[in-house]
């Protein structure tokens, strides 16, 4: 645990010193801030309205930002990335509705010559290679999926009353986040296998998307425990909204009070879900770094639309595919505060 914390705290201090090295200045675009165009997937999404949040609080005094709310529809992202061109952006900061539309915006961004930092929905490598001028920032994937697998089979070694029917195997239901996003299936493949590999027998009772959303993870768990009943023995979930309304249900269905208990894990640590940690009611989640994704997408995109290398006056790295990777972070009762300060 130690070296998690440690490892936590390396991060956010990377973060802020990229806050104040990447300082832009002035002068770029004639004495003004660097106009720099972004789009949210949706805004309504819990995970993206904190990573917007950092966005807004790193551009400000070093970028004019456009923002805008694409309502998970491709097209009209299509149509705001034009927009944005044609009010002289000098440069796009791009959360994709659709992972496969990163040709789309590319070839209207290189058209007009403009760079293009893509975060939190990862376009194809061999995309990315495409364009000079194109970046990713976010996570990668599969980490968060070992993570979440060693939180539950940690768990299920420590407390044999999880296997509640005793038959030695661990009955799951999965609730998966976006078909086809990168992060829904990595952390569904890899929290299954990492259990496995950790030499337990899992049996799958069920497995559904709820689109990364809360009312979707209620109503998907409220018709699973109407027809699996006490055989269920553990939630996983893609992300902590899914996982909310997975807890939503279970409350509703009499689960935590009188020894009712079923253990329930996310991804994110958003704040609502950090609460439910304390309370005995998620067992525990992986901490998705909505501050340092969201600095360091606009720590690129302001040192891209000043002409600068994307990384002048950072901390950040990009690996072999041109991404910057924040690292996922373990979270459970014994660790609660480094998951506070990536959600401040
Ligand atoms: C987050 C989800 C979020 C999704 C949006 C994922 O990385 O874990 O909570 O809904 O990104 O693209
Ligand atoms: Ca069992």
């Amino acid at each position: 645990m130690k070296r998690i914390t440690a490892l936590a705290t390396a991060v956010v201090l990377v973060g802020s010193l990229a806050a104040c090295g990447g300082k832009a200045g002035t002068g770029a675009t004639g004495g003004g801030l660097p106009k720099v165009g972004v789009t949210i997937y949706k805004f309504d999404d819990n995970f993206m309205s904190f990573v917007r949040r950092a966005i807004e609080t790193s551009a400000k005094d070093r970028a004019e930002l456009i923002l805008n709310d694409s309502q998970n529809d491709q097209s009209k992202q299509n149509e705001q990335v034009e927009m944005m061109i044609s009010k002289g952006v000098k440069a796009l900061a791009i959360n994709l509705v659709d992972p496969q539309a990163a040709p789309a915006i590319i070839s209207k961004a290189q058209a007009a010559n403009l760079p293009v930092v893509f975060f939190n929905k990862e376009p194809d490598a061999a995309v990315l290679q495409s364009y000079d001028k194109t970046w990713y920032v976010g996570t990668a994937s599969a980490e968060a999926g070992v993570i979440q697998g060693n939180i539950v089979a940690d768990a299920w070694k420590a407390n044999p009353n999880f296997d509640r029917n005793g038959d030695g195997k661990l009955q799951y239901v999965l609730l998966k986040g976006e078909p086809g996003h990168p992060d829904a299936e990595a952390r569904t493949k890899f929290a299954v296998d990492t259990i496995r590999e950790a030499g337990i027998d899992v049996e799958e009772l069920e497995l559904q998307t709820g689109m990364w959303d809360t009312v979707k993870g209620k109503e998907l768990m409220d018709a699973w425990i109407a027809k699996h009943g006490d055989k269920i023995e553990f939630v996983l979930a893609n992300n902590d909204g899914m996982a909310l309304g997975a807890v939503q249900s279970l409350k509703a269905n009499g689960y935590f009070t009188n020894d009712k208990y079923l253990p329930v894990v996310g991804v994110d640590a958003i704040p609502d879900a950090l609460d439910q940690i304390k309370n005995g009611l998620m067992l525990g989640t992986v901490l998705n770094d909505a501050k340092n994704q969201g600095t360091a997408a606009t720590d690129l995109a302001i040192n891209a639309a000043l002409g600068k290398d994307p990384l002048e006056g950072t901390a950040w790295k990009l690996d072999e595919n041109k991404a910057v990777r924040v690292p996922y972070v373990a979270i459970t009762k014994d660790n609660l505060a480094v998951a506070e300060e990536a959600y401040k």
